[in-house]
């Protein structure tokens, strides 16, 4: 009898802290990563060092490591199958970050449109990190050597950037780096504002009715989904130009597993309201399992730090492996 032996791929992925996580991270990411435990061995960051390239308060960033570790954990990602770290506490991060950052040109990294944005919207603060930003999550990736990485549409041209410079580094030292793969997903979608749908959601917008918060009480959510903008066609179904409506078939469609058509079928006879709060139900009930358990796991700060601690553990495995092996290569004494 011959026995076989599967070796799942690998994938890696993180994500900034945030106290306020988005419909729109939950439905374009997280709904996703956890999707993707079910195939693939996943190791999953809280990025806090990238956090600190625009300026955190203290006790509010705190505060948002705890609860983005609570709501991982509430969407279902389960530590026995799932290694969940913070990034700050595997310090081979900024090691090997440093290491890469000798191997990226300038003139790369002037070409990142998010640090061309960024660097616009923080004016007083174009620091350094803010530059550097893509060479760690360069280190981030590179350090676990996956064969994915899930990411969304504005941190694609930092993978293409990650790609880039492992292939360059492996040129001049031999294979080093597995080279990732995006990973496209089956599941999810690109959430755009309620309020101004040709712009992404987003956390920081002013106007609340705009974005929908994974916590969000079903009250707030139903508000904001009967106020969401549409247009005067009162017809659903996908069209060119018709983002309001194009967004909440997108998002109902995330949520119910069905197609746009399928989407249009059941509601050919009925007009916008019944829509918006269809749409608007079915955003309550997906997150409400979510935001019962994330009261759970956030009462519990010592579960909590047991859990990313051992997650932090099993990642340095990994991360001191693929640091060693580069310092050996570069020519580092050790
Ligand atoms: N920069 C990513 C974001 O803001 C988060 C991130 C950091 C990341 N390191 C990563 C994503 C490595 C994928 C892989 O969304």
């Amino acid at each position: 009898m011959s026995e076989e032996i599967i070796t799942k791929k690998r994938v890696f992925s993180a994500i900034q802290p945030s106290g306020m996580l988005t419909l729109g991270n939950y439905l374009g990411a997280l709904k996703n990563w956890k999707a993707m435990t079910e195939e693939f061995e996943c190791i999953y960051a809280v990025a806090d060092l990238h956090a600190i390239t625009v300026r955190q308060e203290p006790s509010a960033f705190r505060k948002q490591l705890y609860n983005t570790c609570a709501v991982l954990l509430a969407i279902g990602l389960d530590p026995k199958d799932v290694t969940l770290f913070v990034q700050s506490h595997v310090a081979e991060h900024s090691q090997l970050s440093w290491l890469l950052s000798c191997y990226t040109q300038f003139g790369e990294l002037s070409r990142m449109t998010q640090f061309k944005d960024k660097s616009a919207k923080h004016a007083d603060n174009v620091n350094l990190g803010l530059f550097g930003y893509p060479t760690l999550m360069a280190a981030d990736i590179l350090l676990y050597q996956p064969d994915f990485v899930p990411v969304g549409a504005d941190q694609k041209q930092h993978l293409e950037l990650t790609r880039d410079v492992a292939t360059r580094f492996n040129h001049i030292y031999g294979d080093v780096f597995k080279i990732p793969e995006p990973y496209i997903p089956k599941v999810g979608a690109r959430v755009m504002s309620l309020q101004e749908p040709t712009a992404k959601m987003s956390k920081s917008d002013a106007n609340v009715n705009a974005w929908v918060a994974i916590l969000d009480k079903p009250e707030d959510i139903m508000r904001k989904f009967k106020k969401a903008v549409t247009d005067s066609e009162n017809k659903i179904c996908v069209g060119e130009g018709r983002d309001g409506i194009n967004n909440l078939i997108g998002i109902y469609s995330a949520i119910t597993g069905k197609t746009a058509d399928e989407v249009a079928a059941e509601f050919e006879n009925k007009g916008y309201g019944d829509f918006k709060t269809a749409v608007g139900e079915a955003v309550v009930e997906e997150l409400r399992p979510v935001r019962e358990s994330f009261d759970t796991f956030i009462a519990d700060k010592k579960q909590l730090e047991d859990i990313y601690h051992e997650g932090a553990e099993k990642a340095e495995y990994y991360a001191r492996r693929t640091v060693s092996k580069v310092m050996k290569k570069i020519g580092f004494v050790r």
